[in-house]
């Protein structure tokens, strides 16, 4: 099931992004994000917390801050199922797009989201740190108006 994310829940989501994710979000920023009334969501199934995501409503638009599923259950369709949940909750506040900055090494997240509406509209240069010093960001958008919406 897919539910809001709680305080209770913010050790088991920190937990899994510390282990996917080379410059993981701290407490503070999980912490902050509840108490800002970001919109944040986690999958889980038999008690257990198979992963998150976190996203910030904009006026008309809404923008992806971090999504992440832990090891063993990636592969199953979880990011897609949040990705889904966004994008129903995004359409029924009448939002117009999704967008959000990905690492451009990070081929997993960018196929994920090419396989669920997204398309890349750009290039933030040196926007991550890496190991090199920084990378990339594509810029990827889903847009949420479709025929009939008018
Ligand atoms: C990216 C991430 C969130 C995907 O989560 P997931 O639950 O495994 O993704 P899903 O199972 O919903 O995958 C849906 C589709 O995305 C694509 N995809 C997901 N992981 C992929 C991978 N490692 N390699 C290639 N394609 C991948 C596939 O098309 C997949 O469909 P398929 O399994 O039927 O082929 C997960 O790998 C993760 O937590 N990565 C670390 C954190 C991260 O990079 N977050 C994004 C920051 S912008």
């Amino acid at each position: 099931m897919i539910r809001d994310m709680t305080a209770a829940d913010v050790n088991a989501v920190l937990a899994i992004e510390q282990s996917v994710q080379p410059y993981p979000w701290t407490l503070g920023n999980f912490n902050d994000a509840l108490q800002a009334g970001y919109v944040a969501r986690v999958v889980v199934n038999d008690g257990v917390i198979q992963g998150f995501m976190v996203w910030y409503p904009l006026p008309d638009e809404a923008e992806l801050l971090n999504i992440g599923v832990a090891e063993a259950y990636q592969r199953q369709g979880v990011a897609r199922a949040l990705l889904a949940d966004m994008v129903i909750t995004a359409r029924t506040q009448a939002r117009q797009r999704v967008f959000l900055e990905v690492r451009v090494s990070n081929v997993p997240a960018i196929t994920l989201y090419c396989r669920t509406g997204f398309a890349v509209a750009g290039e933030r240069r040196n926007y991550y740190k890496n190991a090199q010093g920084s990378e990339n960001a594509l810029v990827m958008v889903c847009e949420l108006k479709g025929a009939g919406d008018e």
